[in-house]
């Protein structure tokens, strides 16, 4: 089997032009999407732009949030492609929310956006103006543990703990919305929730002692 990349990978041949970065061709046939629909479509090869108007599309397009987290407002600049987990994670110093695939498949970024438990890696950021956001950091008041964090402890139900924040965000969702009827019913509810280290059964436990003691 060959082992050579393919010709993509290396410089072009000399005297082409270089291809257009991967970020310069997501942007460009982001920004043309709609006129490729409603215009039939480009024609085959033709890149639209000139260099510096390619340019202008990579400079990330930027806008202001005003949100509250954990009951904190923030005002942030910035790049319409960030997600609410980087926002948390890089700009406003909540680490507790973790990125697990960043591509809505384990729900380790779990938080509550007013009131709704999201994947905030899928959640663009600028769509949040005046949202109530709520991240594992909030849950707790001061020193007293929130119940389902108490059950957590209490059932032992984490051995890394990498899913953790996630799961109890998940589970408080879970709660408030009154879906802890049975173990199968929490398990189906909850199975947006990946734990590794196969926590499963203490997990359920520990959301049905808070949903019981509720
Ligand atoms: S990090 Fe968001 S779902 Fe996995
Ligand atoms: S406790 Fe390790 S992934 Fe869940």
């Amino acid at each position: 089997m060959s082992t050579e990349l393919p010709e993509s990978y290396g410089p072009p041949p000399e005297g082409q032009p270089s291809p257009p970065s991967r970020r310069t061709f997501i942007a460009t046939t982001t920004a043309v999407g709609g006129a490729v629909v409603a215009g039939g479509g480009l024609a085959a090869g033709a890149f639209p732009f000139t260099a510096e108007e390619a340019d202008a599309v990579e400079a990330a397009p930027s806008g202001r949030v005003s949100l509250t987290v954990n009951g904190e407002r923030h005002t942030a600049e910035i790049d319409n492609r960030t997600s609410l987990l980087d926002l948390l994670r890089e700009q406003f110093g909540l680490p507790g929310t973790k990125k697990g695939c960043n591509a809505g498949a384990c729900g380790a970024c779990t938080v509550l956006v007013d009131g709704r438990r999201v994947n905030s890696c899928l959640t663009l950021a600028v769509r949040l103006d005046g949202a109530e956001v709520t991240s594992i950091e909030g849950l707790a008041d001061g020193d007293e543990l929130h119940p389902l964090q108490r059950a957590f402890v209490e059932q032992d139900a984490f051995q890394c703990g990498f899913c953790t924040p996630g799961q109890i965000m998940s589970g408080v969702g879970c709660i408030e919305e009154g879906h802890t009827g049975s173990h199968e019913e929490i398990r189906e509810w909850m199975s947006g929730n990946i734990c590794r280290c196969g926590c499963y059964v203490k997990i359920v436990r520990a959301v049905e002692q808070t949903a019981r003691g509720k």
